[in-house]
């Protein structure tokens, strides 16, 4: 079958590369793309968003199957379209995808049906939040309702800063109408975890932990990102965690979206804090996190083509998937001064080093071919991840390969997977 996936990030990368093995498919095309992904894939430049352009191409290029790759499009409601078009895509419709578009709908969910999360309020009116966070205790944190890039979640050590987050957000409208409505919330403590199932809506298939870093500098300093690097298995999530996860948030959360009309079909993803065997969930997401998807889906050995296939028919079979033994690491390497303003443009040299046979592959993010020189493009840039039998091996491969890659501009945190040593 020809595939296309939709997207132009790491996670995209990765998932072109993965399905670019799968015996099933004759040829993948990425929309847009990026410079790496040409060597999987046939990038079409047609944006995320341009719903029509895609639909044409889809049809004219006979594409049985169409992978989403970020949260934009399936919060507008990409999946729907498509199908209304006899289109088969992978991912959940524009209702279901609401657990990640709205903070308000998923935490009201989480307290309809007892799914563990922070307590929190709800407030669409500027001064009624601004006498509520007089009272509540420090630290608490205020999200925008709707999508903001990552960036609408605001850790606030003092009432003063509740109140700069409130306004910008409420009356400045930093986030556009995301900010209509706000959640604020009880500060969680503990260690974060990502967690991710395939579904159809009603069966399941889980795949292992992972541990993002948000933090933009080494141990967790700095503004939040979109993820610094990531490594899976998390050993936080050991088998008794794992149980609880799915008897206590993933069983339900499936079941609450097809109780409420809202069938969740695609990749499902459980932003967890965790502390001692408390768990609760900070946020959902609908599709795979990036750069997560990087070392999920390095160590997958299983095809993931006939699961998303059968998803997107509607049906999921279960299999037990196959996975590489030990560990994966990515480490995001970015342009100077991300998550705020960056140069692009600056030439990428030391990508030839590597070995795919050395269990290292550079996925791409922000980058471009500009006169035959590959040159940065965006704010991360480059995802360079390998797989090993025992963590510290995999870790120090990982950073050998990073220190391959000659780029003036780009920085990465020096730190990604060194939380988990000490489960070890
Ligand atoms: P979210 O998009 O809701 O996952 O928030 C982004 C990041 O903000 C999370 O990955 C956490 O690092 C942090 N965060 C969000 N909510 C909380 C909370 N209630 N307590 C502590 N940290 C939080
Ligand atoms: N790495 C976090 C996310 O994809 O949202």
């Amino acid at each position: 079958m020809n595939v296309l996936v939709i997207g132009s990030g790491g996670r995209e990368h990765a998932l072109c590369w993965k399905i670019k093995q799968s015996p099933l498919v004759q040829k993948v095309y990425c929309a847009p793309g990026n410079a790496g992904i040409t060597s999987e894939a046939q990038c079409v430049d047609i944006s995320v968003s341009d719903f029509d352009s895609l639909i044409d191409f889809a049809v004219k290029n006979s594409i049985e199957l169409t992978i989403v790759g970020p949260e934009q499009p399936l919060s507008e409601g990409i999946v729907d379209l498509f199908e209304e078009n006899g289109l088969k895509i992978f991912g959940p419709s524009q209702a279901a995808a609401e657990l990640e578009g709205s903070k308000v709908f998923s935490k009201d969910l989480m307290k309809k049906y007892k799914i563990p999360t922070a307590e929190y309020s709800t407030f669409t009116d500027l001064n009624s939040a601004l006498s509520w966070i007089k009272h509540i205790n420090l630290p608490f944190v205020v999200k925008a309702d709707g999508l903001a890039a990552g960036k609408g979640v605001i850790i606030c050590n003092s009432t003063s800063e509740g109140e700069n987050a409130l306004s910008s957000i409420m009356k400045d409208k930093i986030f556009g109408e995301a900010g209509s409505e706000v959640v604020v919330e009880e500060f969680l403590r503990g260690e974060e975890a990502s967690f991710f199932v395939f579904t159809d809506g009603k069966n399941f298939i889980p795949l292992q932990s992972c541990q993002d870093h948000k933090a933009a500098y080494d141990d967790d300093k700095g503004p939040n990102t979109g993820g610094m690097g990531a490594y899976c298995p998390a050993p936080i999530v050991n088998d008794k965690i794992r149980k609880k996860v799915i008897d206590s948030v993933v069983v339900p959360t499936i079941n609450a979206m097809e109780s409420e009309g809202r069938l969740y079909k695609g990749i499902l993803y459980f932003g967890l804090m965790i502390k001692g065997e408390d768990i609760k969930v900070l946020e959902y997401n609908c599709r795979f996190g990036d750069p997560e998807a990087q070392p999920l889906l390095f160590r997958l050995k299983s095809d993931i083509v006939p699961i998303m296939d059968c998803i997107a028919s509607g049906k999921l079979k279960q299999v037990e998937l196959d996975w590489k033994p030990g560990y994966s690491v990515c480490v995001v390497m970015a342009s100077s001064g991300y998550p705020g303003k960056y140069e692009k443009e600056h030439e990428i040299k030391g990508l030839d080093s590597f070995n795919e046979n050395d269990d290292i592959y550079v996925f791409h993010a922000g980058t471009k071919y500009s006169n035959s020189k590959t040159v940065t493009n965006g704010g991360r840039v480059l995802g360079v991840t390998a797989a090993g039998e025992d963590l510290v091996s995999t870790i120090n491969k990982t950073y050998t390969a990073v220190n391959k890659i000659n780029c003036p501009n780009l920085f990465n945190r020096t730190d990604i997977g060194k939380k988990a040593l000490k489960y070890l």
